[in-house]
């Protein structure tokens, strides 16, 4: 069984995090999120896949190669230019055969795969949408079936005058190769507004599967935390790696946690990273790997890359800080800042009330308090 999964796009929204990194390697509890991905289709059967890229192909090659480190066979094709989501699968279409599953890369999901394979034959699909409900469909595609599930109606970002049902398209299908017949080649064209409306008019079987797995979308700031917290919490499937120390404690590989530290979790804690005397760590929190924590650092649902160093009582709450920072003592990081790569802050700044820092940013004492 091959899959293909869709790694274009700039990551746009979940900018500062993604001036540096494309969406897909940015991490989800220490691991990149994509190689989470991997592993997951790996260990439901998918032993090839195909990462259809647009840009950064090198950070994808560097990171896993041929695959053969994940135990997988791993295509990674760069797009001469952006081909649409339709298109990037047309452009790698001699690599498949048989039913393949397409993958959007921005979207968390403990959907059973084998079970949604199993529906698509069972129904004799030549398309079939995993479905997922949700508050507001206005910033997805309304998928509109009829009672035994086949597609009636597809419709990419609904007004909100359009909305006749919650369950959207939730970025996964499993497609029979031989309808890319009709996604015209070398050429920019979407699932969304091209091939699913073009399916039901020649009236291809198309349906949805509908679940309650979780589902989210981590193409925002805001998501990206949740999705962090449900993992810590226990909402979604999820293996943590590293060993645990304590109740829903995890440390991956050698961290120095000093005595006085206080810890509740869930917390994930990197290799190598040092806690100093005092700390409070309360989850849902992660720490990459190589941090330093000074005296008194207080930390709660905070989500930290590598190689960060926190001065003495610094505070972070619901809030993510991207890789290489220095934050000086006594400085504040609350309700959803949201901080990008290689900063360096002084001492005793607020930064509050979803601020966004970009990477690089050198900020003095006190020099906000938002
Ligand atoms: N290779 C490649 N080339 N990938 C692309 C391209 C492209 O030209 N354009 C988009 N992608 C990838 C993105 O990286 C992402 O993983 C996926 O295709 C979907 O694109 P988004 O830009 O994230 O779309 P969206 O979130 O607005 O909407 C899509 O996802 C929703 C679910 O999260 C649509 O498929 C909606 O119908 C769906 O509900
Ligand atoms: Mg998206």
């Amino acid at each position: 069984m091959k899959a293909v999964i869709l790694v274009g796009g700039l990551g746009t929204r979940l900018r500062p995090l993604t001036c540096n990194t494309p969406k897909p390697m940015i991490p989800l509890v220490n691991q990149p999120f994509i190689e989470w991905m991997l592993l997951r289709l790996r260990d439901q059967g998918i032993s090839e896949v195909v990462l259809a890229v647009q840009y950064l192909a090198e950070r994808f090659r560097h990171a896993f190669g041929d695959g053969s480190r994940l135990e997988m066979k791993l295509h990674i094709v760069e797009e001469p230019e952006p081909r649409g989501t339709a298109g990037a699968v047309k452009n790698v279409e001699h690599l498949l055969d048989g039913p393949t599953f397409i993958f959007n890369g921005d979207v968390m999901t403990d959907l059973d795969l084998r079970a949604m394979l199993a529906y698509h034959q069972e129904k004799q699909s030549k398309v079939t949408i995993a479905l997922t409900p949700v508050e507001d469909p206005t910033q997805f595609g309304l998928v509109e079936t009829e009672r035994d599930d086949r597609v009636k109606r597809f419709l990419e970002k609904p007004r909100v005058e359009d909305i006749t049902t919650n369950l959207i398209n939730a970025g996964t299908y499993v497609i029979d190769p031989e309808v890319l017949r009709y996604v015209p080649p070398n050429q920019f064209y979407m699932f969304e507004r091209g091939l699913f409306p073009v399916i039901m008019q020649i009236g291809d079987p198309m349906y949805g599967y509908s679940t309650r797995a979780y589902w989210t979308d981590i193409g925002k700031p805001q998501t990206y935390i949740d999705v962090h917290h449900d993992i810590l919490i226990g909402k979604v499937k999820y293996d943590f790696r590293g060993e645990q120390i304590a109740d829903r404690v995890w440390v991956e590989g050698d961290a120095t946690i000093h005595p006085s530290a206080q810890m509740v979790g869930p917390v994930v804690i990197g290799n190598g990273t040092v806690i100093g005397r005092g700390a409070r760590i309360i989850g849902p929190t992660v720490i990459g790997p190589g941090c330093q924590l000074g005296t008194d650092v207080s930390l709660e649902g905070a989500i930290l890359w590598e190689k960060n160093i926190l001065e003495e009582g610094v505070t972070i709450r619901n809030s993510v800080l991207g890789a290489n920072n220095t934050i000086g003592a006594k400085t504040y990081l609350t309700d959803g800042a949201i901080i990008g790569d290689d900063c360096s802050f002084g001492a005793e700044n607020r930064l509050e009330r979803g601020i966004r820092i970009w990477p690089g940013t050198i900020l003095g004492d006190k020099a906000i308090s938002f």
